[in-house]
């Protein structure tokens, strides 16, 4: 582990329970917490008042150790699968490394996440494209890495591509099917089903059609078939009947184009817990039953077994992460008691797109108070603007008090904005009661320096 850029910290010693055994049902704060003196929570032997203090609020904590033992645990659930790490989740330089060591590859959308992973140096051929929109950019900056996968998501794609591809060697690539299988834990969150942007259609022949046109180009490898169902989706059956309608449609183009296509890419979507007892299959479960379907269909089919792709975003990166808000005001209004914090959905747009719930802790204070319903919002100016609506929370909440947000490592600071101008946070890695910062604070000064027209 890297980490002689750190910062050394109070080491807070293992309490004999960790903070997700207390709690009922699969917990949402990484395996590793502890509770800490004082009414505190330490994140990989960090107290998290420590960190609030120390880099100031509004801020991301990731636990790398719990990062890492995710990905650990994917590789474990499907070892003979590739398994991909959705970067749009969450990525930093040190997020590329990690998931380097750790073995994985990259799922990447846009020329930017691809720079970012080159400037690190990962391997460019376990880098897998995807895009329903792919920017001239984008495939130009693919082609130039030598990215391993482009997944082909329209027919407007193929020729397009194929022009572009230069070497003596084919671009590899996978054509996204549309299953049309209905899956997610939000209508804006399921890409599975029929009459949405993803893919193309499997009921209506447009994923047959487009395999026959990405075989009449010489300049392109199809290597096999992609889906992606949708996210936070918490049954593996779902995964099992996409493995049945793909492994029918290889049986099929073998049949038609005499092909035997050796891969199979799922996608990602794996569900994790946002409040105690959420459904969280474990990557094992999700992973046995996937071989499991596997096995038995290209039985039925007669089919050799396609290695298997697995692309967990969320799943890795969510359970890791921890924000930390201090309240700035407390008020009541319309018999609801309102908590406001530093920040809000300029780095937490999920409630507000999703109807997201969160699990709020006031740590570094301890009260005999009791507990009471506090709607947690943040300081933008919309009504809209809520954290967590009706959370429990201490009675004697008041200014200056920090709260944590367990689950906050995926999709919070990757679709952060720069609304109100109030700066996206800085997200902070610890490990071995060690802190580093990854991203700094973006300042006023970012801003200014953009604006450039007078
Ligand atoms: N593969 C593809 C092709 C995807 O489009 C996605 C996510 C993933 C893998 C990873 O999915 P995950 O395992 O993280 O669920 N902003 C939303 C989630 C959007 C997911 C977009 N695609 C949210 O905050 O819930």
């Amino acid at each position: 582990m890297t980490m002689n850029r750190g910062v050394r910290m109070t080491v807070v010693p293992t309490l004999p329970t960790s903070l997700p055994e207390q709690l009922a049902g699969p917990s949402v704060w990484p395996a590793g917490a502890v509770l800490a003196p004082g009414g505190d929570v330490a994140v990989g032997g960090v107290p998290l008042l420590e960190l609030a203090e120390r880099y100031g609020t509004p801020v991301y904590v990731l636990d790398e150790a719990e990062v890492r033992a995710r990905a650990r645990a994917w590789r474990r659930a499907l070892p003979d699968a590739d398994v991909v790490y959705a970067a749009k989740a969450f990525l930093s330089r040190a997020v590329v490394d990690w998931m380097e060591q750790e073995g994985l590859g990259l799922d990447v959308c846009s020329a930017g996440e691809l720079e970012l992973a080159a400037s690190r140096g990962f391997p460019a051929e376990r880098i897998v494209l995807h895009g329903n929109a792919k920017s001239p950019q984008d495939l130009r900056t693919a082609l130039r890495l030598g990215v391993g996968r482009i997944v082909i998501d329209s027919e407007g794609e193929i020729a397009r591509l194929a022009a572009q591809v230069q070497g003596p060697e084919p671009q590899q690539v996978m054509v996204r099917v549309l299953p049309g299988i209905e899956a997610g834990g939000h209508r804006k969150i399921r890409t599975g089903g029929e009459g949405q942007k993803f893919g193309l259609s499997l009921a209506n022949g447009d994923a047959e059609e487009a395999v026959a046109r990405v075989l009449g180009q010489p300049g392109l490898e199809l290597v096999g078939l992609h889906c992606h169902l949708g996210s936070q989706i918490a049954s593996p059956e779902p995964y099992a009947r996409a493995v049945r309608r793909l492994v029918a449609l290889l049986a099929r183009l073998r049949d038609r184009h005499g092909i035997t296509l050796p891969e199979l890419d799922l996608g990602g979507g794996f569900a994790v817990a946002y409040l105690p007892g959420d459904p969280a299959p474990a990557p094992a479960a999700y992973g046995r039953r996937i071989q499991d379907e596997l096995i038995r269909s290209c039985a039925e089919s007669d089919y050799p077994a396609p290695r298997l792709t697995v692309e967990p975003g969320r799943s890795i990166m969510a359970p890791a992460g921890v924000a930390l808000y201090r309240v700035l005001a407390v008020k009541r209004s319309g018999g609801r008691v309102f908590a406001a914090v530093d920040g809000g959905m300029s780095d937490n747009p999920r409630p507000a797109l999703y109807g997201a719930r969160y699990t709020v802790r006031r740590v570094g204070r301890v009260s005999a108070a009791p507990m009471r319903a506090t709607t947690v919002v943040g300081r933008h100016c919309e009504a809209g603007d809520v954290l967590a609506e009706s959370v429990e929370l201490p009675e004697d909440l008041r200014p200056g008090d920090v709260l944590a947000v367990p689950g906050a490592g995926a999709y919070h600071v990757s679709m952060a904005s720069g609304y109100n101008m109030t700066g996206r946070p800085p997200v902070v890695a610890v490990a071995e009661g060690r802190s580093r910062v990854l991203l700094r604070r973006e300042t006023f000064e970012d801003h200014r320096s953009r604006d450039i027209g007078l």
